[in-house]
């Protein structure tokens, strides 16, 4: 459903985009502008404005533009509902109920019941644990060393040897055998008999959203055997690519720097052990949905992975995928190669606190791993491995701490430090050419699908939008304008609808403000295109002559739509009607 425009615009005019893009990125002020790092390009130097006065930001480098809400779909991946519900949210609006459509409607009504189903397998799972059957589990609990009050907390339980007691409970409980399969928690017999549970003779750890709810389940096998956890799978409540376990929890520490690690049994050893900032992304590598799910409660990660092979890449991989997000980054491992929850049971809490004191920047974990690879007694290694830590300190955005990392390659290989920071600048220059050569590709790209899709060229492009700002701008441009354009008169369907609206807000509040007229465009790409028109700067030479260029930007229109006619007119009438066209074009003239 659509909520009411005055709503949307009153959400937008309550939630300052100066104060919600700060959030994101770091802004400082400039007369009526900010500035900051784009967050929607790579750059070193700060071209991403926002305008107090306008609500509008603009990048100078990548071109991205808009109001509050495109601000939120491009870095929440939010769709225009979703930025209006989180924008409301924030400002305490309360918004219409929706009416679903009957697909919505299903799948809504299908999760609340998945909610309920897991809700009450969560709980049957917990007291089989604390029933006779449980005793075993119960002590496996024990051997690893898991607080009772603990394993309360965490909702731990155990899922019998029996085949079905989960599926004959939840039958019992009103819930049909699809939605047990959709919740993943049924599998069909091979032999089409019957089903039977998905979890059997495992220790349970309920995996819960960031609203306490649970949502799936991963089991850990007591005996030897494959697979060791066994996760719930996707389903419509449960995403191992964006769930982290321990997040709810782990929120209410609120503290910005979390811990990540890899397991559930390390995130609740490391919470055990007082650390509550903790969360684990379960069995799958750390992906940039994860890192979106993460960056609503922490701006700092300190990476606590593994210390074998696998953990080591798998950190490796990580930090990438967290520094694009904009986090802060350090590591720490384990040392000989045991996971955090062995080294806590081993050597306590103090030892463990040390380890995250002793956490590293990402940048000397990089040169650290790569380190391992040469053999620094020998000269050209020595060479080679100063080059290669180059590369990795080119890309570091402080100076200050370039320049500490740097000093330290110098004295690990004895190269001098101005002579890595030669290589440093000569990669650094090249990867800024780089990016300046992808940045006008794309930019040519995009034009060119531009003309593909809409069969026209820049001249058009720009008549359009100089007349959509101009007539936005000033009510008497406007009006000059109303009764000679006609909607054919815009080629691009984008453009076309912007000037059907720039008419509607002229005629309701007699101004037309261009972040207003941004509400009416609900995909990314069709607010990109019309923010476009009004984040650049006007011309402000005093010499500009409105007039003319009202009058050039009409005709360069109506002339390619009659040269677009004249390729599909059939008979000798309809070449009349264009010459006459063409002849009363010459005699047009507007004045405003
Ligand atoms: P590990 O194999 O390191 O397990 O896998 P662990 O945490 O040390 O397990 P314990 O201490 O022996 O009980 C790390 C994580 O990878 C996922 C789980 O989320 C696990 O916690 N995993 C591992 C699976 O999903 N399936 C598996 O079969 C194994
Ligand atoms: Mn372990």
């Amino acid at each position: 459903m659509r909520y009411p425009r005055e709503l949307i615009e009153e959400i937008r005019m309550q939630n300052d985009i100066v104060e919600i893009i700060s959030q994101y990125v770091p802004l400082k002020q400039k007369g009526n502008s900010y500035f900051g790092l784009c967050p929607f390009h790579h750059e070193r130097t700060p071209s991403f404005s926002v305008n107090s006065e306008k609500q509008f930001y603009y990048c100078f480098g990548c071109g991205a533009s808009g109001n509050v809400y495109s601000f939120l779909m491009e870095m929440e991946n939010y769709d225009f509902k979703e930025a209006v519900q989180a924008l409301a949210e924030r400002v305490h609006i309360t918004l219409p109920k929706e009416e679903l459509s009957g697909q919505a409607l299903a799948m809504e009504q299908l999760k609340a019941r998945l909610f309920e189903m897991h809700k009450l397998a969560g709980r049957f799972y917990y007291d089989t644990l604390q029933s006779e059957a449980g005793s075993y589990a119960k002590k496996y609990i024990g051997k690893r060393k898991i607080q009772q009050n603990v394993a309360r907390k965490f909702g731990i339980g155990y899922a019998s040897n029996q085949r079905q007691t989960l599926y004959d409970y939840l039958t019992q409980k009103g819930f049909s055998v699809e939605d047990m399969q959709k919740g993943g928690l049924v599998l069909p017999n091979k032999d089409g008999s019957g089903y039977h549970d998905r979890f059997r003779n495992r220790l349970m750890f309920p995996i819960f959203d960031a609203q306490a709810r649970v949502v799936g389940f991963g089991g850990r096998i007591l005996a030897d055997g494959e697979p060791k956890y066994l996760n719930s799978p996707e389903t419509p409540i449960f995403s191992k690519s964006r769930n982290l376990y321990g997040l709810h929890l782990a929120k209410a520490s609120k503290r910005k720097e979390w811990i990540l690690v890899e397991g559930y049994m390390d995130m609740i050893s490391v919470y055990q052990a007082g650390f509550h900032n903790v969360v684990a992304s379960l069995g799958t590598a750390f992906n940039a949905d994860h890192a979106m799910t993460l960056k609503k409660y922490a701006e700092d990660v300190i990476l606590l992975y593994d210390s074998d092979e696998a953990g080591t890449n798998a950190a490796l991989r990580a930090i990438p995928v967290l520094v694009e997000h904009g986090f802060g980054v350090r590591v720490t491992q384990v040392p000989d190669g045991k996971d955090p929850d062995a080294f806590i049971k081993q050597y306590g809490n103090v030892a463990f606190s040390k380890l995250l004191v002793d956490a590293v920047h990402y940048i000397s974990f990089e040169i650290a791993c790569i380190k391992r690879n040469y053999n620094l007694d020998i000269p050209e290694h020595r060479v080679r491995f100063a080059t290669e830590a180059a590369k990795i300190l080119s890309g570091m955005e402080s100076e200050i701490e370039r320049n500490v990392y740097t000093a330290e390659v110098s004295r690990m290989t004895g190269v001098e430090e101005s002579a890595i920071q030669t290589e440093i600048q000569k990669l650094q220059q090249k990867a800024d050419t780089a990016y300046w050569k992808e940045a006008e590709r794309k930019r040519i790209q995009k034009q060119k699908a531009y003309i593909a899709q809409d069969i026209e060229e820049k001249g058009v492009i720009d008549a359009q939008k100089n007349l959509l700002y101009l007539a936005a701008n000033q009510r008497a441009v406007y009006d000059a304008l109303q009764p000679i354009l006609q909607t054919q008169d815009f080629p691009t369907t984008v453009y076309q609808k912007a000037w059907g609206y720039i008419g509607i807000l002229w005629k309701q509040h007699d101004t037309v403000f261009p972040a207003e007229l941004l509400n009416f465009f609900e995909t990314t790409q069709e607010q990109q295109r019309i923010g476009e028109v009004f984040a650049a700067q006007p011309p402000t030479d005093t010499q500009f002559d409105l007039q003319k260029a009202v009058n050039e930007a009409v005709k360069v229109l109506k002339r390619a739509y009659i040269e677009k006619m004249s390729t599909q007119v059939k008979t000798a009438e309809e070449i009349q009607d264009l010459v006459e066209q063409k002849r009363n074009l010459d005699k047009l003239h507007i004045t405003i």
